[in-house]
């Protein structure tokens, strides 16, 4: 089957859009042609992602500064046991939110995601960033570790969790990723990750919910969240 082409759409930016969507490999086409679901669209200022009913969104970079003013004292620093120059797989990459912070520490990152407006919101975010220790790729995560091609020095993973009845509803861009976000089979992707792993194996999860896999080596909590962390094998 041919994969249909993603597509940007715009406003009152062809070319801006046209650049944008041929550097991650996706199609333009202008705003009146939007589907009825989530979309992106691109105009002067900046992408968002759009539906009719709903709620437009767009990522800033603020709290990326804000998180990395807490520097290496942070649970994810912690967890992740940041050091300048160490190679960081972000294996369920989002929004970009964990793996920019870690990049903003000195980590080289590497984020992965497989959901396509997910993964433009991404890409775009990274360029905004302007970090060069960081880059994004559009890939199946469980691919890219079956094929033992690279090794990190820590794989980091944060799946998605299913949306729980007693918790606080979280921030909007997380309400938006529970609705388009890809779900995979995370404790093969979470075993997997060993084989690519030189130091450490990290998994976020909340903060009451067992570990994925087996226990871990230790454990950094965070308030509501907690970080599950395996020495490499
Ligand atoms: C909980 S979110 C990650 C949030 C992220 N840490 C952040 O800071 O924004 C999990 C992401 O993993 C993506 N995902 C799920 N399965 C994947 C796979 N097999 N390969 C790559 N990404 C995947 C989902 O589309 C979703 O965007």
């Amino acid at each position: 089957m041919v994969e249909r082409k993603l597509i940007v759409y715009f406003d009152d930016a062809e070319e801006r859009a046209r650049d944008f969507a041929t550097a991650i490999g996706y199609d333009v086409a202008p705003l009146n042609l939007a589907p009825n679901g989530w979309h992106l669209c691109l105009n002067e200022s900046d992408l968002t992602l759009r539906h009719p009913d709903k709620q437009s969104m767009r990522l800033s970079l603020d709290d990326i500064r804000r998180r990395s003013l807490s520097g290496r004292r942070s649970p994810l620093s912690r967890a992740c046991g940041v050091r300048d120059g160490m190679t960081v797989l972000d294996a369920f990459a989002g929004w970009g939110t964990d793996g920019l912070t870690l990049a903003t520490l000195g980590c080289r990152v590497t984020c992965c995601e497989l959901q396509p407006l997910v993964f433009a919101m991404l890409y775009d975010r990274i360029k905004r960033s302007e970090i060069c220790s960081l880059n994004g790729i559009r890939v199946d995560v469980g691919e890219l570790l079956a094929d033992r091609m690279h090794c990190w020095d820590v794989v980091y993973l944060d799946p998605m969790f299913p949306l729980h009845p007693k918790t606080a509803l979280p921030s909007y861009p997380m309400q938006v990723l529970a609705d388009i976000a890809d779900q995979s089979d995370t404790r093969e992707i979470a075993e997997w990750s060993f084989e690519c792993a030189n130091q450490r194996v990290v998994i976020k999860n909340r903060i009451k919910d067992p570990p994925l896999i087996r226990s871990p080596d230790w454990q950094i909590r965070a308030r509501s969240v907690r970080f599950d962390v395996y020495r490499a094998n």
